[in-house]
């Protein structure tokens, strides 16, 4: 090991915000190897932290969907018979934003005088043959909702958000709320996940960028009226008897908003 290399490796240890530092110094004057060691270590767990952020364990997410993972957008599915009592004819042009939205629109398709379209906000790389087949027809869309919408005011009677609003900070809700209401004609319906139900796991990370952070039905509430939004009392309602007849129990947050006027 020569002299130059040895210190070369100081430096780095001096420039880097080590925690260990001060421990590197005081035993690099009698042990530069175990120095050098420390440093690969560091450098390795440095690398590794660095790539678990950008997406390398993004496979991981179908074991985890697999495992029968909790998800809104599976609960939206399980709602199209409710959501079509409550809504009756607003149903008729429904818009879905939200992870795996092809399993939502493909299911919506199959029912009666219902046109459904969908915006996907994350990359569909893994999607299966039939959901590409929707984004090249231009049904399901690919577009982070972070920024405005590439559709006309009232292009849908019915905007059913699920899985989507949970990952945003409120800087961003503020912006990608009113626009999910802008494309909204007669309402809009949001499945958010209760606090507790904590799925933001590593591999997840990857995918949305920050974890979950599930919100109470309160803190919802105060949010909606801060942006203006309206909770719809008849479409609550509705929606509510139309879930005790079927004792269907939603284990997600699902709220009612009217459109802006
Ligand atoms: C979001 O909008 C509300 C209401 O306009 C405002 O009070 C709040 O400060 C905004 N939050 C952020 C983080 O911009």
């Amino acid at each position: 090991m020569s002299r130059r290399q040895v210190s070369s490796t100081r430096r780095f240890v001096d420039t880097g915000n080590f925690p260990f530092s001060g421990a590197l110094h005081s035993k690099s004057r009698s042990s530069p190897l175990l120095s050098i060691a420390l440093v690969v270590v560091g450098a390795f767990l440095l690398i590794g932290y660095a790539y678990s952020g950008s997406g390398i364990f993004g496979g991981a997410k179908v074991v985890s969907r697999a495992e029968g993972d909790f998800s809104c957008t599976l609960e939206v599915q399980r709602a199209i018979p409710i959501l079509k009592k409550a809504y009756g004819d607003s149903m008729h042009k429904v818009l879905h934003v939200g992870p795996d939205t092809c399993s939502v629109v493909s299911k919506l398709l199959k029912e009666e005088e219902t046109e459904a379209w969908g915006v996907e906000p994350y990359d569909i790389e893994d999607a299966d043959a039939s959901c590409k087949n929707l984004v090249r027809k231009g049904i399901v869309r690919v577009a982070d909702i972070k920024f405005s919408l590439p559709y006309r005011p009232k292009s849908f009677s019915l905007v059913i958000v699920s899985d989507a609003l949970d990952y945003l900070s409120p800087k961003y809700l503020n912006r990608t709320l009113p626009e999910l209401a802008r494309v909204a004609a007669d309402g809009l319906v949001i499945f958010n996940g209760s606090p507790g139900q904590q799925r933001a796991k590593v591999a997840e990370l990857s995918k949305f960028g920050r974890p979950a952070k599930m919100r109470s039905s309160s803190w919802w509430v105060r949010y909606f009226v801060q942006t203006s939004l309206e909770e719809n009392e008849a479409g609550i309602s509705k929606f509510e008897q139309a879930a005790s007849k079927q004792s269907y129990k939603p284990s997600c947050q699902v709220f009612h908003l009217k459109p802006y006027n």
